[in-house]
């Protein structure tokens, strides 16, 4: 699947300068815009999609919608977590200021944007993104959002991004590299359409968490592995998550799987 690069009708330069990086960086093409629409351009050059950069913002046009990053549900939960109210991904993450948080599923950024509030400048949170227009997107917005909320911000740009398979990543680190490592794998059962993920669907991977895959994170995690799934989801009993978190009318869970009592 064919994605190229190209820019909005009048670019300024900043936003040629960011276009070449991007396109550098996806090994595709930078196509000039030449006063063409978003659809001839796609036809000229057999491409599915395009990633336009337009006042520094980087916009990728799919078959399925229109994706640009956006913190969305990180502001309302990080406002909560402020106001000392509890968060289930945080709860069951057990995440503490200066923890190592490892995403392997990266997706648009949210999960691990309230990761990274939470441990704080002293920790860090990885990010693993198999698909590599996310990752590219997700790692300049994180980088390059504006936001009044220091906290937020620094929060954001604080994420380190990697376009891997987390299959790959796991196997080449040390055991107990992070403190907790988190999976929200695309749902085995679609909850419903997500709206901020439906551009995203002829593009995202699919494929289900294997037991493999959690015996790496097991070796990797220091402290605890967990996992996001729809509430009744049978993954969890498949995949060894013994213990789940979520709230009574919650659609999705959080399972567990802890390595070792915290002091
Ligand atoms: C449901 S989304 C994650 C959403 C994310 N938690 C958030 O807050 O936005 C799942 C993401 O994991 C990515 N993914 C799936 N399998 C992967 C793998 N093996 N390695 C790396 N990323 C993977 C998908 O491409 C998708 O972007």
């Amino acid at each position: 699947m064919q994605t190229i690069v190209t820019t909005s009708h009048k670019p300024d330069p900043r936003s040629m300068e960011i276009a070449m990086w991007a396109a550098e960086q996806l090994k595709s093409e930078f196509v000039e815009r030449r006063r063409m629409s978003l659809n001839d351009l796609k036809i000229i050059n057999n491409a599915e999609n395009i990633i336009v950069v337009a006042n520094s913002e980087l916009k990728l046009y799919s078959s399925h919608g229109i994706y640009f990053f956006h913190p969305s549900m990180s502001v309302p939960r990080i406002k909560a977590i402020k106001q000392g109210k509890s968060d289930h991904m945080i709860e069951a993450m057990s995440v503490h200021p200066g923890d190592r948080v490892l995403d392997c599923t990266l997706g648009l950024g949210s999960d691990a944007i309230v990761a990274s509030f939470v441990s704080g400048p002293e920790g860090q949170v990885t990010g693993i993104e198999a698909t590599s227009e996310i990752a590219l997107i997700v790692k300049h917005g994180l980088g390059n959002y504006n936001s009044e909320s220091h906290s937020l911000k620094s929060a954001m740009e604080r994420i380190q991004v990697k376009c891997a398979l987390y299959e790959h990543y796991l196997t080449e680190i040390p055991e107990r590299s992070y403190d907790i490592v988190y999976f929200d794998p695309m749902f085995r059962q679609p909850r419903m359409r997500s709206s901020s993920m439906e551009p995203l669907r002829g593009i995202v991977k699919h494929d289900p968490l294997s037991p493999e895959a959690v015996k790496e994170a097991v070796r990797v995690a220091r402290k605890r592995v967990v996992m996001k799934e729809n509430s009744f989801s049978k993954e969890f009993a498949r995949l060894g998550f013994s213990k789940v978190i979520g709230g009574r009318y919650s659609p999705v869970a959080f399972g567990v799987i802890e390595k070792e009592a915290e002091i």
